[in-house]
């Protein structure tokens, strides 16, 4: 029994000592249930008082030895997994990430953000109103009676006798007036609608910006000042501004404004067509009959509105020259602002 118990544990013993030791397998065999071992010890019985003890102890022994070289071993095969793990997984922060492709905004939303930044940096605030507006607001609010030849150079989409799309962005200027007492100092971003065809100028649906301020003493002088600022935070510190006589019914004086070009800074080019002006929006003092429309009082308040095309600040800002790149919304074009 002796000899056995020394037998298994060599027998063991080697089996753990190599590297790629089954250690479950072992321990089964030699510890487990119907184990060598455990089948000796089952023996036990047969011996004699004075044997039991010893050959106990030895097994005792034995076991112990097995145990606890599974156990050094599993310890070793551990640590060796994690290093072999450590190694393959390691991850080197230094290498260059995958940059996720991101959008950007939209050459008219750049515009348009950039005009209300430097209005609102003046005191404006932001209004809205329908693009499905009634015939009122759109015309007649703005002194433009029925029959009026004005409504002929803005052709309108009509959706029924009254109801139409907004062909610009002063009616807002009158529900702002309807609902806030001045002091008033909005503008008005939006899309508008034309029923003109499609070609490198026109579009059916474009964007204006309208402006409005109305309160005690305002002049024009000081919607000179205010656009000339506007202008040089626009276009840059050189820009100036002209103004030449026009007619819109639902100003007056009327005039449009011109910006020196910002191209040539005035000399000439091609993107002013020689002129050294170029023509960037319609304003003027608020009609009394408009101001009297929004029951304002003309004798007690004035005020000044001017309008401009996003699209036509936007174009001449980043020399697009067809208005149709602007809604094809093709990436490739998207992608250069
Ligand atoms: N609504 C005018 C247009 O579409 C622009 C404008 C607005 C002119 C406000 C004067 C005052 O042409």
């Amino acid at each position: 029994m002796r000899d056995t118990l020394e037998r298994i544990r060599q027998e063991a013993m080697e089996q753990l000592a190599s590297p790629d030791a089954d250690l479950e397998q072992i321990r089964i065999r030699y510890l487990g249930k119907k184990g060598e071992l455990t089948a000796v010890l089952r023996g036990m019985g047969k011996l004699t008082a004075e044997e039991r003890p010893v050959i106990g102890q030895l097994a005792n022994e034995v076991r112990a030895d097995i145990e606890a070289a599974i156990a050094a071993q599993g310890e070793k095969a551990a640590a060796a997994a994690l290093e072999k793990k450590l190694a393959t997984e390691r991850i080197d922060v230094t290498m260059p990430g995958r940059a996720p492709a991101i959008g950007q905004r939209h050459p008219l939303a750049i515009v348009q953000r950039d005009m209300e930044e430097i209005f609102i940096g003046m005191g404006f605030q932001i209004a809205e109103g329908p693009e499905v507006e009634y015939d009122y607001y759109n015309f007649q609010a703005l002194n433009i009676p029925e029959n009026h030849p004005a409504r002929d150079t803005q052709d309108t989409f009509y959706i029924t006798e009254n109801i139409l799309l907004r062909s610009q962005t002063s009616p807002v200027q009158v529900r702002v007036m309807e609902k806030q007492r001045p002091p008033i100092r909005v503008i008005s971003p939006g899309r508008v609608y034309r029923s003109d065809a499609v070609d490198a100028t026109h579009s059916p649906l474009f964007h204006q910006m309208e402006g409005l301020v109305v309160d005690k003493g305002i002049t024009m002088g000081d919607l000179k000042g205010m656009l000339e600022l506007f202008a040089k935070q626009m276009f840059g510190e050189e820009t100036r501004i002209r103004f030449r006589p026009h007619h819109f019914p639902f100003t007056e004086p009327s005039a449009e404004v011109d910006v020196s070009c910002f191209a040539c800074g005035g000399k000439g080019c091609r993107l002013c067509k020689g002129e050294g002006w170029i023509e960037i929006l319609g304003a003027g003092m608020v009609h009394p009959n408009v101001l009297r429309n929004c029951n304002v009082d003309p004798e007690e308040y004035s005020g000044f509105a001017f309008g401009m095309g996003i699209e036509r600040v936007t174009m001449l800002k980043y020399h697009i020259d067809d208005m149709r790149l602007l809604y094809e919304n093709d990436v490739r074009f998207l992608s250069q602002f």
